[in-house]
């Protein structure tokens, strides 16, 4: 079982896991070592700060050990291919963890490793994320069905997880972003597969209107560098500010996954304000970590009570 996309998860898994991160949270440092004897290894193509030392801190409370190892300085940064990489990470290791640039390699990786491997972000899906995002929505509003989230920004990875999570869990979903930047019709097809019908939209008032929770991210993705100048031109009025949470319902909640730019997508008045609940969230990173390994890596893996 790998976990590339949050679609690899049907509605019962999510609750799942989340039913698990909420036991690790409430339990944390007396919860028990299910990766105890265990590796993890974490390739990094891309800077991370919360995904890197959420894992890190995650495996390591389960009673594993976890190696972050930059893809630079592997010997894949000298053309060693993805396959062999996969193949011989699988004789040492329990499980991998990759953050890449192309989707396609943690496609590789997984034909190719015999140990589940796991999405840490890649152009097209972050899965982590989501469960966590998920997890900060539930703690918030106590289930996530019938949920109505406006997305505002770039039709990214983020949000191309949270389109499909939306169809998997029975929550509304709508996207606000310029023209150009609206999320892939191949998401929006595999959202409709679910049972989803996600909405795109151009106006960000549009998506904000009556949402329960309204999340942003980056207008300027890990490697969409090249095109800054332009898409800070375009995307300047799509952002959380009080203005746009006033039109959101009485108990609306702002999330964002972090690094946020203040002053861009989100203002600081949102970011510190009692909407706001981007520091559960990142959090919550470590807990939904906890539960994705322990049910990926641990003893019962593949039975007792992981999703399966
Ligand atoms: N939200 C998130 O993935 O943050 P990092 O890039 O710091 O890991
Ligand atoms: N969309 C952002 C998320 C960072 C956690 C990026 O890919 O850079």
């Amino acid at each position: 079982m790998n976990l590339i996309s949050i679609a690899d998860l049907g509605r019962e898994d999510v609750l799942r896991l989340i039913q698990s991160a909420e036991a690790f949270r409430a339990r944390r440092g007396q919860h028990g070592q299910p990766l105890a004897g265990k590796s993890l290894a974490m390739i990094f193509e891309k800077p991370s700060t919360r995904t890197r030392i959420s894992l890190e801190v995650a495996a390591w409370e389960l009673g594993g050990h976890p190696l972050y190892l930059s893809a630079g300085e592997l010997q894949l940064g000298r053309g060693e291919t993805i396959a062999d990489t996969a193949r011989v990470l699988s004789r040492y290791v329990h499980a991998i963890t990759a953050r890449v640039y192309s989707h396609s390699t943690l496609l590789q990786l997984a034909e190719h490793a015999q140990v589940p491997v796991v999405n840490a972000l890649s152009d097209w899906e972050h899965p982590l994320q989501i469960l966590a995002d998920l997890q900060t929505m539930q703690q918030s509003f106590g289930s996530l069905e019938g949920l109505d989230i406006g997305w505002i920004g770039d039709g990214n990875n983020v949000c191309n997880s949270l389109i499909l999570a939306s169809a998997i869990m029975g929550m509304n979903i709508a996207v606000a972003s310029p023209p150009g930047y609206s999320p892939r019709e191949r998401i929006l097809e595999e959202a409709r597969a679910l049972g989803g019908s996600p909405r795109v939209v151009t106006e960000p008032e549009e998506a904000a209107r009556g949402a329960d929770v309204l999340v942003t991210d980056t207008w300027i993705s890990m490697g969409d560098e090249a095109e800054e100048a332009e898409r800070l031109r375009v995307f300047g009025r799509y952002q959380i500010n009080s203005q746009l949470l006033a039109l959101a319902g009485e108990e609306a909640i702002a999330l964002h996954c972090l690094p946020a730019h203040r002053g861009q997508e989100i203002t600081d008045e949102v970011m510190d304000g009692p909407r706001s609940r981007v520091f559960d969230e990142a959090e919550n990173r470590m807990h939904t970590s906890k539960a994705v390994m322990a049910w990926l890596m641990g003893e019962r893996q593949g039975g007792g009570d992981g999703p399966r």
